[in-house]
């Protein structure tokens, strides 16, 4: 694959299109996001503020578009207000040349804000942890994640490209993949509970469950939905819905940063993928690195779905 050429006018003064990851605090982290780190580390949150935090490929815009909802009332129509990524602006999101900024973006969004972020523990700006910032993160089987996330890496040209699925899968295991290891930031995540107001879901639960999780989230939220109201948000946050909402499939970025056409966003939405990518080798090889770097948490993940 090529290394697709951004239009005229998106091309930055520094060239940060398909570069290599930098490494942020002993973190992989996108070149474009980690210019001028200072930034995300002094943003400011307010108390009101609700995070929405994954590891990428999680189904991040998923519970986005879940929550934008559950705070409207499930009322369509007032979520089709915007685009996903300027209702609920992605914190590290930067690039320079074409002047986007989740951090100046956030600056003129209301209360109360959605903010979208996968940045590790240790690498989320102090203010949120102060403020008590109500968080809801999201977790996905780490197999399913690593599919997703190849193909995500072919079609997004912020991201430096993959190479083929073997050796993707051996830099995923090692964590050389933008924001590190999925097993460190699952597990981390997990821990973080017990000392701060998080709830901690899961894409496979959401998935087989929509309706249940729904209520788990607008009760965390201290919202209460009627019946017609948690039905409208499961029909309208569906894979199928989703894919085909121009407002939230990803459709309105320049296909310079995201070409559909090597691999759409809104992909398959199914539990089970790696199974059509995984050799059987693979599979020992993620079920061992699993076993070593999960052991010692409580964290119960399904890895054989
Ligand atoms: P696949 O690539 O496996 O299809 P994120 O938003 O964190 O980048 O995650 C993207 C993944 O979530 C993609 O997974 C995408 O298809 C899936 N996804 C997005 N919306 C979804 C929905 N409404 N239901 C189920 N999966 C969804």
């Amino acid at each position: 694959l090529l290394s697709p050429k951004p239009a005229a006018k998106m091309s930055a003064s520094e060239d940060v299109w398909r570069k290599d990851l930098k490494m942020i605090h002993g973190y992989p982290m996108i070149y474009a996001f980690a210019l001028n780190w200072e930034r995300i580390e002094e943003f400011q949150s307010t108390p009101g503020d609700i995070v929405i935090t994954t590891y990428p490929k999680s189904g991040t815009t998923w519970l986005s578009e879940i929550v934008d909802m559950v705070l409207n009332d499930g009322n369509v129509e007032k979520c089709k207000r915007d685009v996903i990524t300027s209702k609920v602006p992605m914190l590290e999101l930067s690039v320079p040349g074409i002047r986007i900024s989740g951090v100046e973006l956030l600056k003129k969004t209301p209360s109360p804000r959605i903010i979208k972020t996968h940045l590790p523990i240790d690498l989320l700006p102090k203010s949120f942890w102060e403020n008590k910032c109500k968080m809801i993160y999201l977790a996905r089987n780490g197999k399913d994640v690593a599919v997703s996330y190849y193909h995500f890496d072919l079609m997004n040209s912020i991201h430096p490209l993959p190479g083929t699925w073997e050796e993707y899968l051996e830099k995923f295991l090692a964590g050389n993949v933008a924001y590190g290891s999925w097993f460190d930031h699952v597990k981390s995540w997990w821990e973080k509970r017990e000392e701060h107001p998080l709830l901690y879901l899961y894409y496979e639960e959401l998935k087989q469950n929509p309706k249940k999780e729904i209520k788990k989230i607008a009760s965390f939220l201290d919202k209460t939905l009627d019946e017609e109201a948690l039905d409208r948000i499961v029909h309208h946050t569906s894979f199928e819905m989703m894919k085909e909402n121009p407002l939230v499939n990803y459709t309105h970025l320049p296909t310079a940063m995201m070409d559909h056409s090597k691999s759409p966003f809104m992909r398959k939405g199914i539990v089970g993928d790696w199974k059509n990518y995984f050799t059987m080798a693979q599979t020992e090889q993620f079920d061992a690195v699993y076993k070593k770097k999960m052991s010692g948490t409580t964290l119960e993940f399904c890895t054989d779905i």
